[in-house]
């Protein structure tokens, strides 16, 4: 579902609304030829599934983001222009707790400039206001971009690293909130 828009601490790094029509138009840029292949790499997605997709299924996939309750949305501005997407799943998974943070900078030409953190340490702050909850996310353990990113935040490794069902090894991270793991003792 849309989520309310925020400002980071990065004045150059907003939290926007999903917009279908735009957004189904990057998602098939972003996806498109080597750099999408690499992208979705990153992100976990096995080689099976790993394609360009069509604008009709990009407005799927947007239309998905708006419209899932059990998820909330926001896609990341910089400097006015529409980079990437941050995401959290609220029900819990089989491979995560929840609520758990998922992050994708589309454009690699705005990778480590620090718009993943400010984009990710302003949703943390949200879920930890709204939910006072630990707070969950992983990455895949060759994705050291990832792992930089949720390590400054204070994600620490959960147990030992795993392999899924198409051999992808994984990493589960939690940020934890004191005040919620003592009370949940
Ligand atoms: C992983 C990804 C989200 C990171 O976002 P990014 O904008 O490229 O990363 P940033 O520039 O914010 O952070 C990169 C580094 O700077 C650090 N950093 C950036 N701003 C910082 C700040 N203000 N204070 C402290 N550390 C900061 C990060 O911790 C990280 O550390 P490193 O220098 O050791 O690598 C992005 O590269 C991406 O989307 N990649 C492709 C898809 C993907 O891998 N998604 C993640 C799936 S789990």
């Amino acid at each position: 579902m849309k989520a309310m828009p925020l400002e980071t601490n990065n004045p150059r790094v907003h939290l926007v609304e999903p917009e279908l029509e735009r957004d189904a138009q990057l998602g098939v840029q972003w996806l498109h030829g080597d750099i999408g292949r690499n992208t979705l790499q990153l992100m976990g997605v096995s080689d099976e599934d790993n394609k360009p997709t069509t604008l009709e299924q990009e407005k799927q996939r947007v239309t998905e983001f708006i419209e899932k309750p059990d998820q909330l949305n926001w896609m990341i501005d910089y400097d006015g222009k529409v980079v990437g997407s941050i995401w959290v799943d609220l029900e819990p998974k089989d491979s995560m707790p929840s609520p758990a943070i998922h992050i994708m900078i589309g454009d690699p030409s705005v990778r480590g400039k620090g718009v993943g953190f400010s984009a990710t340490s302003k949703v943390v702050e949200y879920l930890e206001e709204q939910f006072n909850k630990s707070i969950y996310s992983r990455h895949l353990v060759k994705n050291s971009a990832a792992r930089s990113l949720l390590g400054a935040l204070g994600f620490k490794d959960m147990g030992d690293p795993y392999t899924d069902e198409d051999g992808l090894q994984w990493q589960n991270v939690k940020k934890t909130n004191n005040d919620f793991d003592r009370d949940n003792l």
